[in-house]
């Protein structure tokens, strides 16, 4: 190795450390803008050494695919809004996927050796399901077709003829590398996957769906690192495969779910089995609700989707500050699953400027909730039901919840008894402590700002 490959060399080093130290710091909000920096650098450093090692012998369509990729990608980043990251996630996945793809299928021209035709299939495959799971979880989560999760009768049988179909032309594509319709077909059945693994998942489990997809993205990423022989592409593909594949257990751990539940079962397609609840519903006027918050010294406030729906984070924070000045200790209860994304109610909050250090977890909040005077619920429910901890035979039992029912007084703002993602009834609205406060949460929240000033 000459002088310039250990410079190469010790690029990727660099690079894939940078990588690493900012994996570390995205895991906290305080640092995340520090740790995505890091990791820009690194990939920026990485990229430089790339296009010196390969021995490419022509710069001018890759520095034009820099300059179109690059204007898309920052223009795309600074159009979105917050709530449609998900959406924005999951296209880039897909345009990775598609990347591996074709590093795969160009990789061909100068592929030697079984092992690296075997390292190209797998980037073709795992990339052009990824490419198109994505592009149908793009679809489902921005309801541009239909949500809903798509299944008929002989689906498995389908899909294992897709993979048998897949496994042969792998096989001779191996065998008879020069001759190129298996690689087509191993590209076409690819594509078909990804379709017919994603249209029978719900849209309200794209996230996961789309965090899982992510880590595949990673791993093809690493497979086309070995087709073309480049360090740097297998570590990065495999961090990407293996932080996806962790996002994606945790956030089947926070609902209670198995990984095989939220792909195979339809969730959400058909009505969960209703639990019988006993007590009754006590409505609370704005005017009421507000003398019980004026007197209280240690707030609570637990978002959910449906403060996503109302976009009441802005009011929310008005209200935490009216509170605030009236002497009262606000906080912000947050569950992982709370809304329809990962980090959904951190990115709505942050929107609204709500100081980090007033967000506590579900860990940290359970412990202290018997010291509070009121929970405020906000458009919440699976997250707070606590039929997770006392009924066996629901549905969500045994998923930690915030168990805002054992504060002194709770309020529920909703706009009726309608059940949350999970389609089941919550008997924290019959409880003895709780108020229920109807209405679109912001125009609730708005009401109880305006008896405060
Ligand atoms: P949900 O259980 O879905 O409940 C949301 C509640 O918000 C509903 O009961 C709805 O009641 C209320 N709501 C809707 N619009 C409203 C408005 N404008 N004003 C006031 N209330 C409104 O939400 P959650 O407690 O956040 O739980 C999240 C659920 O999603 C969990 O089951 C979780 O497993 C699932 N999930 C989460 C994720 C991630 S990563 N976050 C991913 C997939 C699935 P009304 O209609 O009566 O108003």
């Amino acid at each position: 190795m000459g002088a310039t490959g250990l410079v190469i060399q010790l690029a990727y080093v660099i690079a894939a450390a940078l990588f690493i130290f900012g994996l570390k710091l995205l895991g906290s909000a305080a640092t995340a803008r520090k740790g995505n920096l890091l990791s820009a650098v690194g990939m920026l450093l990485a990229i430089v050494a790339a296009l010196l090692d390969q021995g490419i012998v022509e710069y001018q369509w890759i520095l034009l695919g820099f300059v179109v990729g690059g204007v898309v990608g920052a223009g795309a980043a600074r159009l979105v809004q917050m709530t449609a990251m998900p959406e924005m996630v999951a296209l880039f996945n897909g345009f990775g996927g598609m990347a591996s793809l074709l590093v795969g299928a160009a990789a061909l021209a100068t592929a030697s050796g079984t092992f690296v035709l075997v390292t190209i299939v797998l980037s073709i495959l795992i990339g052009g399901l990824t490419f198109t799971g994505s592009l149908v979880a793009y679809g489902k989560l921005s309801e541009t077709i239909g949500s809903g999760a798509v299944q008929f009768r002989g689906q498995q049988i389908v899909n294992s003829l897709i993979v048998l179909g897949i496994l042969a032309s792998a096989v001779m594509f191996c065998l008879q590398p020069e001759n190129s319709q298996w690689l087509y077909l191993i590209i076409g059945l690819s594509l078909l996957f990804g379709i017919m693994v994603v249209i029978p998942i719900g849209g309200a489990d794209m996230p996961v769906v789309i965090s899982l997809l992510n880590s595949y993205s990673g791993l093809a990423a690493c497979a086309a690192g070995f087709a073309i022989s480049n360090n740097i592409l297998i570590v990065a593909g495999a961090l990407v495969g293996a932080s996806g594949i962790i996002l994606t257990k945790i956030m089947c751990k926070a609902m209670n779910r198995s990984l095989s539940n939220v792909l195979f079962s339809g969730f959400g397609s058909v009505s969960s089995e209703q639990t019988v609840v006993e007590g009754e519903i006590k409505p609370i006027s704005v005017e009421d609700a507000f003398y019980v918050l004026e007197a209280a010294s240690n707030v609570v406030i637990v978002p959910g989707y449906g403060m996503a729906v109302a976009q009441a984070q802005h009011v929310v924070k008005e209200l935490a500050e009216l509170l605030e000045e009236n002497g009262c200790v606000v906080n912000f209860g947050i569950h992982p699953v709370a809304g329809r994304m990962p980090g959904h109610m951190n990115v709505l909050l942050a929107e609204a400027d709500v100081p980090y250090d007033q967000l506590l977890e579900m860990d940290e909040v359970n412990p202290r909730m018997e010291t509070v005077d009121v929970a405020i619920v906000i458009g919440a429910n699976d997250v707070v039901n606590p039929a997770a901890r006392e009924v066996e035979s629901s549905p969500i039992y045994g998923m930690p919840v915030i168990n805002v029912d054992k504060a002194r007084t709770v309020f529920v703002l909703k706009r009726s008894m309608a059940s949350g993602f999970a389609g089941i009834e919550n008997p924290l609205f019959y409880k003895e402590n709780t108020r229920m406060l109807f209405g679109d949460a912001k125009e609730s929240i708005g009401g109880l700002i305006r008896e405060f000033s």
